[in-house]
């Protein structure tokens, strides 16, 4: 099935940076995501990582109360993270890949590699009726094995694409479209992310299987200039424009 409209989920993880750079509750991840709320964004996303560099524990049910949005849980494969996130009922729970000493989610899961560590998991999830996303690199083995593990979702990492140039980029587009078509098929929603921004999200926007974006980093480093407001809405144009 084509979706009419593509989503697009917020992640608000480094509006919690910054206030967590002086240990105090200013700017407040909340009310980011009531003005996301406000101004046409359509999901939440959040990752509560090991080391609560951003988002931490109490966050998420005030987030959950003060929007109807839908909130994705981003999440490691763990123990933890899966009481966690039964605890809350996300509407979503993505599963990504989480090491220590990284700065940001720099690559995807391993679906492929670690099936027996994240079948349990991702049942637990789906039995509690929490749909669960896999963050994956475009590749066929990735997307076999998230099949396999019966994820409803998959979003594609599309830091390859954003990094790349010229026809590298290209390269990395073609693989995303023929991913996100693959995925279609065979009845999983495809979604993207990871280091979109203004200049390059129009050709993701385009590929029509795709129902939803999460952008974080560039938004909230845009409304340091804009306001939160002015860049939501000037992102949505853009992917409504694509489209
Ligand atoms: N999707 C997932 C699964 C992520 O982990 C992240 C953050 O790393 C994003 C989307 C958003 O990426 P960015 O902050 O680069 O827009």
């Amino acid at each position: 099935m084509i979706p009419s409209r593509l989503r697009l989920g917020v992640n608000i993880d480094h509006v919690a940076t910054i206030r967590n750079a002086r240990g105090g509750d200013h700017p407040d991840p909340v009310r980011a995501a009531q003005i996301v709320a406000a101004c046409g964004g359509d999901g939440i996303t959040a990752h509560l990582r090991e080391d609560r560099r951003h988002i931490r524990d109490e966050d998420l049910a005030r987030i959950q109360a003060a929007t109807n949005l839908p909130l994705n849980l981003e999440m490691a494969a763990t123990d933890e993270m899966l009481e966690i996130a039964l605890r809350h009922m996300p509407h979503a729970a993505c599963i990504v890949p989480e090491r220590r000493e990284e700065r940001t989610t720099e690559g995807g899961l391993d679906a492929a590699g670690q099936h027996n560590r994240l079948y349990p998991i991702v049942q637990k999830l789906a039995d509690a009726g929490i749909r669960v996303s896999l963050f994956i690199a475009p590749e066929v083995r990735q997307l076999d094995a998230a099949i396999r593990l019966g994820a409803h979702v998959v979003e594609f990492h599309t830091g390859e694409y954003a990094h790349a140039a010229g026809e590298d980029r290209a390269v990395e587009l073609k693989r995303i479209a023929d991913m996100a078509a693959l995925a279609a098929r065979n009845g999983i929603e495809p979604h993207a992310g990871h280091g979109l921004t203004y200049d390059n999200v129009q050709a993701i926007a385009a590929i029509p299987q795709l129902a939803e974006l999460n952008i974080g980093h560039y938004l909230i480093g845009e409304a340091v200039f804009v306001g939160l407001e002015n860049a939501v809405v000037q992102m949505r144009e853009l992917m409504d424009a694509a489209r």
